[in-house]
């Protein structure tokens, strides 16, 4: 039975941990908790679910291939290309990034289908930005439907860890009913699949990459900061790989037919369709607290808003 005592140092607990989460902005937040839509996939290996898309010489597949590190260096980035284009799917990457002096690098968890189609492509895609700081990778997402940001654009946020210390699980979940950005199964963004966006929906089979590149010109504070190479080679690690979905033939990318998916794919039903009461609130939570760029607030950029964020 709880003693007064103790109901009384709980409750101190409570108030210290209201007091630090609003006064400071410390390296430990603690997230909501929510479904860890992870668990539902199991994983996979680098070398069953990946090829070698670029600097072959700086990836190293590791502990029986469950794991990859991708590094950058003077000569070269690298990374990772799915070995099956998908239509829809849940896709995961578990991933540790490099600590110390970051700037310009990026590192990126993304789909596309830019090689297949240059003039109207789809893409969708996590963004890891280092930055002059310890600690401060910031996190952009961003969308292209049929060669055009109408349904996406960037957002940014900090995230509430130090992903230099630990593996985080960074996620895409694209289906019929929405696109879903998490981090460590947090939702952090979603696009909803509305007739309004129309063709600006990502809508074509994509392959899945995983990459470590050379961002100076633009990805910390738009390019005031350039990759350091005297602090190379900046090594991403990867695990934690899960990559399911509509794998797409290669003669017919709409081989997973829109009315076929239930059958095949393996991301449909309640969890994949729509939003949990808890994970409406989780990523509430995640874009009051860690937001901190948005295309819709871009008065500086857009002297008129893009018409998609009058609908929030
Ligand atoms: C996608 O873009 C191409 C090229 O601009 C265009 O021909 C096509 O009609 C677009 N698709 C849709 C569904 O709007």
């Amino acid at each position: 039975m709880a003693t007064f005592h103790d109901k009384l140092s709980l409750s101190t607990l409570i108030l210290f941990c209201v007091i630090v989460d609003v006064c400071s902005r410390g390296p430990v937040y603690k997230p909501p908790s929510v479904e860890r839509l992870t668990d539902r996939f199991s994983q996979s290996t680098v070398n069953k679910s990946y090829d070698f898309a670029f600097g072959a010489s700086n990836i190293h597949v590791t502990n029986n291939g469950t794991s990859a590190a991708l590094s950058l260096d003077k000569s070269s980035g690298s990374g990772l290309v799915s070995r099956n284009k998908y239509y829809y799917g849940f896709f995961n990457a578990a991933m540790k990034l490099p600590a110390g002096f970051t700037s310009g690098v990026v590192v990126a968890f993304y789909l596309s289908n830019a090689d297949v189609f240059p003039h109207n492509h789809d893409e969708i895609d996590i963004e890891l930005l280092g930055h002059e700081k310890r600690r401060d990778w910031v996190l952009q997402t961003n969308i292209y439907g049929n060669g055009s940001v109408r349904s996406g654009r960037e957002e940014k946020f900090y995230l509430w860890f130090d992903p230099t210390q630990d593996f985080h699980d960074y996620s895409i979940l694209w289906n019929n009913h929405h696109i879903l950005f998490l981090v460590d199964n947090v939702p952090v963004r979603q696009v909803a699949h509305t007739a309004a966006i129309g063709s600006a929906y990502p809508s074509k089979a994509m392959s899945v990459y995983a990459t470590i590149w050379d961002g100076s010109e633009w990805a910390t504070h738009g390019g005031k900061y350039a990759v350091d190479y005297k602090y190379a080679p900046f090594i991403a690690t990867m695990r934690g790989i899960e990559m399911e979905g509509c794998v797409a033939n290669s003669k017919n990318a709409m081989s997973c037919s829109r009315s076929g998916v239930s059958s095949v794919d393996p991301v449909v039903g309640e969890p994949f369709s729509r939003l949990s009461r808890q994970q409406s609130g989780a990523m509430e939570w995640a874009r009051r607290k860690h937001m901190f760029y948005s295309y819709c607030q871009d008065r500086n950029r857009y002297k008129v808003l893009p018409s998609k964020c009058n609908d929030n």
